[in-house]
């Protein structure tokens, strides 16, 4: 291992002095591009890092649809309600939306409208006893839905700069008593200690997402311009992630194979554009160049500090082993192989092979799973293509949604937004 990484780093060196003489116009060139792409790099892995820092619980803190369902829950039991919910402000939609439970659709109101409308507008909380006779009440949700209110409790949730940025409310309390005071008290509690939990778990999603677009730079500094990378790297964060989710791995893991994949490559960095983009088939040096990619890109990617970045700098070094011992670069065989890099492998395979390259047209969806199946045992763990024929569905959608510029044949926006 450690041979291996001086090895790379002499290499790299090599590569650029290589590049660098003889000084003719052409090799100067060269060397300006390497050194500038050098220098992208090491802007967005700085960036990464310090992001990471803050963003390290980001996956398990992030899950905004659970806490709300849990808080919900909780002011119902202690509150005595029928119904309680929490909505968050959408300022850029000028809406207010709420999940009612996990994996239903969101719901959305209007901002300035009904009696949680009115506790945005106010920053006050509103105990209305019979909504009916309350003129800010909107009755428009309740002909939706068929459920009849009676009575709301409801109380702004603030940021700590004290603006609003949802509203606690719950309804139509059990029993024949009213809302009270002391309930009022409570509510208010319950939101305070929600608005606590709200803003960082958005905190947390806003890192995550920075920090996602960031590595999609780090590794589109690269800049293999065979192919749409930007697509391509989306493509395989997701099957990547979705492989992983198949094989039962805890959510915090798949959220680190989703950020980790997309980093897999960054090594052809140290490549000359030249091998890269060369049309044809490489010749037996331009190769022995080529399969260095998986060396230098755990060089750039180590960093023992950092869970996420060790498993980029793993998934780096063995996206190109294979199951049977034949892969590169040290030929390491079954489950010597880590089980990232297992999947990453397939994930990155996958995509290859539907897409074009400079050297090779596309493959069908069927021509492509064939070559996989057919695989299995040999350049593939047979486990991960199971798991790949059984989430199949989830795969074929993600081909069909994050179509890049280049790929045949209906382009359409790249990324996809989240949320
Ligand atoms: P890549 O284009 O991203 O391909 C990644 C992997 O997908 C390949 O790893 C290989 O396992 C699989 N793959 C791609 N095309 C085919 C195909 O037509 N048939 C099959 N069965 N598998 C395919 P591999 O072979 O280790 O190559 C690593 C990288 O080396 C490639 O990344 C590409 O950048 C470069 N490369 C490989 N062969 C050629 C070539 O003939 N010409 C050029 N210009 N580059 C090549
Ligand atoms: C993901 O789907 O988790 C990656 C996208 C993002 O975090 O914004
Ligand atoms: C998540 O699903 O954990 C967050 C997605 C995002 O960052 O947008
Ligand atoms: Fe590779």
């Amino acid at each position: 291992m450690q041979v291996f990484k001086k090895a790379s780093q002499a290499k790299l060196k090599e590569v650029a002095r290589r590049q660098a003489s003889p000084p003719n116009n052409h090799r100067q060139g060269l060397t300006q591009l390497l050194q500038n792409k050098i220098k992208r790099l090491n802007f967005w892995k700085n960036r990464l890092s310090i992001l990471l820092e803050y963003g390290q619980r980001a996956a398990t803190m992030t899950d905004l649809d659970e806490l709300l369902v849990i808080l919900v829950e909780e002011a119902k039991t202690v509150l005595n309600a029928d119904r309680a919910t929490v909505f968050l402000v959408d300022k850029k939609k000028r809406t207010l939306w709420s999940k009612v439970a996990i994996g239903t659709e969101t719901i959305r109101i209007p901002m300035d409208k009904g009696i949680a409308g009115s506790v945005v507008g106010t920053g006050r909380l509103l105990n209305i006893k019979e909504v009916y006779k309350d003129p800010r009440f909107n009755p428009e949700i309740d002909k939706k839905t068929g459920y009849r209110t009676r009575s709301i409790l409801a109380a702004p949730l603030r940021n700590k700069k004290k603006e609003v940025i949802g509203v606690f409310q719950v309804l139509n309390r059990k029993g024949s008593a009213n809302f009270d005071n002391q309930d009022e008290e409570v509510l208010t509690l319950l939101a305070d200690q929600a608005s606590g939990v709200v803003e960082n778990a958005q905190l947390y999603q806003e890192i995550r997402k920075t920090a996602y677009e960031t590595i999609i730079r780090l590794a589109g500094a690269a800049e293999y311009k065979d192919h749409d990378t930007k697509a391509h790297l989306w493509r395989v964060a997701q099957y990547s992630g979705i492989l992983a989710e198949e094989l039962g791995f805890p959510k915090e893991w798949v959220e680190n194979i989703k950020m980790a994949a997309p980093m897999h490559d960054i090594g052809k960095i140290g490549v000359p554009d030249s091998i890269i983009n060369k049309p044809g088939k490489l010749d037996p040096s331009e190769w022995e160049e080529m399969k260095k990619h998986p060396l230098y890109g755990s060089e750039i990617l180590k960093d023992p500090e950092n869970e996420l970045m060790q498993m980029s700098a793993s998934i780096a070094l063995n996206h190109h082993e294979k199951w049977d011992g034949k892969g590169y670069p040290r030929g390491m065989k079954g489950e010597e192989i880590p089980i990232e890099a297992r999947i990453a492998s397939l994930a990155d395979v996958f995509d290859a092979l539907t897409t074009k390259r400079s050297y090779k047209p596309a493959f069908s969806l069927e021509e492509t799973v064939a070559i996989i199946e057919s695989e299995s045992g040999k350049q593939f763990d047979p486990k991960v293509v199971a798991a790949f024929q059984h989430c199949y569905p989830k795969i074929a959608a993600v081909r069909e949604n994050y179509r890049g510029q280049n790929d045949e044949p209906t382009p359409s926006a790249v990324p996809p937004e989240e949320n």
